[in-house]
């Protein structure tokens, strides 16, 4: 089938085609509707029981697969290399459930996992999934604060972790942060889990147990029968203020749109190599690490390391060639981190990669410079595709597997079957082809989307649901051309994407606001040539501040990276006098974003210059209300 065949056989009778794709996971009682609307997005296959785990390591196990690698594991930064057939997977993730269950954990508790890019970090989600307990990952990327705020929300009642990341050049002590984190929460999980990785043990205090002891004897456990609708995780996920949203997951809709998207968007079927080059810690690490590629019997390629100084700029391709990699997907920075290194593309045409048919870029806006070099370099079709922690899986995109259709650099294809998508004015009027505004999709929203966020249902309403009724409002803004490809072109909302990785200004403003000198202070996104977005800050100091500007600065930085993490990349602020405000007192942050992302101030290197930043205070007090 074509793409336009596949989506007019969803436009026929979505509840049909999605049925038909149900067929392709093995549910423990079948459901009673394949959609309903008692939650406003759409709740899926209601009624049916099923467990993710089952779907995506047993079946596979007992079946022809159960010697073939369902994970492949290399990290650049130890050397570690290990591949695990789905009997191998079985059994580490049967008996780390089972270790968990002894621990007193089970359905519907949660369990918080903190740890960096190994493969035991797959094995706790997938052990969670067994037993029908809920995860929430945590990026290593963040500080002990924002862990604390997520260990409160979700209030787990096991903690895994591991001692350390690694990072080049620097070791990620997770141990400290993690200690931190519980010193601030208010909710404290009984079960404290820490693996200990060679390169930076760490000492297990109080309640932490040691990975291994935790595991020790454990009897490995079955999979437990869970309702469609119950949660399989929850992912916390940057908005507009500072508290994250923790982004609910279901079984039922999550396991057949993956299923879906595996064969129909990245051309993968079960035997296959795939290699999604993100983090554990996002939802492209959730969906396409872990669970999508599994649920379709692929290999799933793991890595920890960085595409460019590990060693070097090749690294991804000498990956691909060695793994024999199908279809890849990453963010369009490290690509540009790549070519930044390599123009020339003298380590692409190093590595033979008669096995790659296609690469995937989301996560940020991609430049149609950065797709069509990667084309030209790895002379297969490059797929620039759109979504969102909330979706789970392509709300735009191609279908690799129906054969593609013509990508359009600068725009993220075509929406994908589950997915109505419609470009709004800001009285909710349908905009003409070529016409930006608000880029929403009508209700239910397709299977795998978020079934709500975490405790707070009405925030879910009002920030998705409200302002367009009828609509789920993405948070992005762009238009539809002519020939029905979409083009996202930026965010409604104060979320920046810096280096694929989202980020919500208020957190940071929030952070700054506390120095005693900060008389009040404003975040925004400026263009930057390798991460798309790096963070702005603003900030007005209080009459009398004792200390000079630049200390002030250089405060407000070392306090964000040691609150919200080394992820927020926050480096550049200037000093005003004042900062502009509607007459009702409230702060312009578009006009601010404007005038930093002006023609004068688009090269990032040039941000901190002082005359860029003497123009940029000159145009701040100009600014008009
Ligand atoms: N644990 C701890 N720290 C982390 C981390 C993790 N998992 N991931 C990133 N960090 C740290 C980095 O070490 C860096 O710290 P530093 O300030 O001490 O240098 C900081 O967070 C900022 O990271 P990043 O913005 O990623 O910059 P970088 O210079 O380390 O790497 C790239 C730049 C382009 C190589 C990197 O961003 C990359 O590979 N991006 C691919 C995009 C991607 O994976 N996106 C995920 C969604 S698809
Ligand atoms: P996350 O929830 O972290 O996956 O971030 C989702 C947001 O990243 C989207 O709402 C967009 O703002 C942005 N995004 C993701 N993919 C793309 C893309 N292909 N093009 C433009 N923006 C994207």
């Amino acid at each position: 089938m074509t793409y336009d065949e596949v989506m007019a056989a969803w436009r026929d009778n979505p509840e049909r085609f999605w049925a038909a794709q149900a067929e392709a996971i093995d549910w423990h009682t079948p459901y009673d509707h394949v959609v309903d609307l008692e939650r406003p997005a759409g709740r899926w296959f209601a009624g049916g029981t099923l467990n993710t785990c089952y779907n995506a390591v047993d079946r596979h196990a007992d079946g022809p697969r159960a010697t073939q690698p369902a994970l492949v594991f290399e990290s650049a930064m130890t050397g570690r290399e290990e591949t695990y057939s789905y009997a191998d997977l079985r059994e580490h993730v049967s008996t780390l459930a089972g270790a968990l269950n002894r621990a007193g954990i089970g359905r519907g508790d949660r369990v918080l996992i903190y740890m960096p890019m190994i493969p035991e970090a797959v094995f706790a989600m997938l052990a969670c999934a067994r037993i029908g307990a809920v995860h929430s990952v945590v990026f290593g990327g963040f500080a002990g604060p924002e862990v604390a705020t997520r260990i409160d929300d979700a209030e787990p009642k096991a903690i895994l972790s591991a001692s350390c990341g690694l990072e080049p050049g620097r070791t990620v002590h997770y141990k400290p942060m993690l200690d931190e984190a519980l010193r601030i929460a208010k909710h404290q999980p009984a079960v404290r889990v820490v693996l200990q990785r060679e390169a930076a043990p760490c000492e297990l205090t109080g309640a932490d147990t040691d990975w291994h002891a935790f595991t020790r004897d454990a009897e490995p456990v079955d999979c437990v029968p869970v309702r469609s609708d119950d949660p399989l995780y929850l992912l916390y996920t940057s908005g507009t203020t500072g508290a994250p949203k923790g982004v609910v997951r279901d079984n039922g809709g999550h396991a057949v749109a993956l299923t879906f998207s595996m064969a129909a968007i990245y051309g993968i079927e079960a035997g296959d190599v795939f290699w999604a080059a993100s983090d554990i810690g996002w939802v492209v690490g959730h969906s396409y690490i872990v669970y999508g590629p599994l649920l379709a019997g692929a290999t799933t390629f793991m890595f920890e390391g960085k595409p460019v100084g590990t060693p070097d700029a090749g690294v991804f391709w000498r990956l691909i060639e060695k793994h024999r990699i199908k279809a890849m997907f990453t963010a369009p920075t490290a690509i540009r981190a790549i070519r930044r290194e390599d123009d020339a593309g003298e380590h692409v045409a190093a590595a033979s990669l008669e096995h790659f048919q296609t690469l995937f870029l989301a996560g940020e806006r991609c430049d149609p410079e950065t797709l069509q070099w990667a084309e030209r370099q790895l002379k297969v079709p490059v797929v620039d595709h759109w979504w969102q922690t909330e979706t789970g899986w392509a709300i735009a995109g191609n279908m690799a597997g129906a054969g593609l259709f013509p990508v359009r650099p600068g725009s993220t294809g075509k929406p994908m079957p589950g997915w109505s998508v419609d470009i709004l004015d800001t009285d909710g009027n349908a905009v003409p082809a070529g016409d930006s505004g608000a880029i929403v999709c009508r209700l239910p929203l397709g299977p795998g989307a978020t079934a709500g966020l975490w405790n707070a249902n009405e925030r879910f309403i009002e920030t998705y649901l409200s302002r367009y009724p009828g609509y789920y409002q993405t948070g992005d803004a762009g238009h539809i051309d002519e020939d029905g490809y979409l083009h996202v072109m930026s965010r409604t909302d104060d979320v920046i994407n810096v280096a694929g990785h989202r980020l919500s200004t208020g957190a940071l403003e929030e952070v700054i606001a506390t120095h005693p000198d900060v008389a009040e202070c404003a975040v925004t996104g400026v263009n930057d040539a390798l991460k798309g977005q790096v963070p702005f800050g603003f900030i007005c100091l209080r009459s009398g501040a004792s200390a000079e500007p630049t200390a002030v600065i250089a405060d407000c930085i070392k306090q964000v990276r040691r609150v919200v993490g080394p992820v927020a990349a926050f480096r550049s602020a200037i000093v005003v006098q004042r900062l502009p405000k509607t007459r009702s007192g409230k702060i312009l942050r578009s006009t601010l974003a404007k005038i930093v992302n002006g023609d004068t101030f688009s090269v990032p290197a040039t941000i901190d210059d002082p005359a860029i930043l003497d123009e940029i205070a000159t145009a701040i007090a100009n600014a008009k209300p």
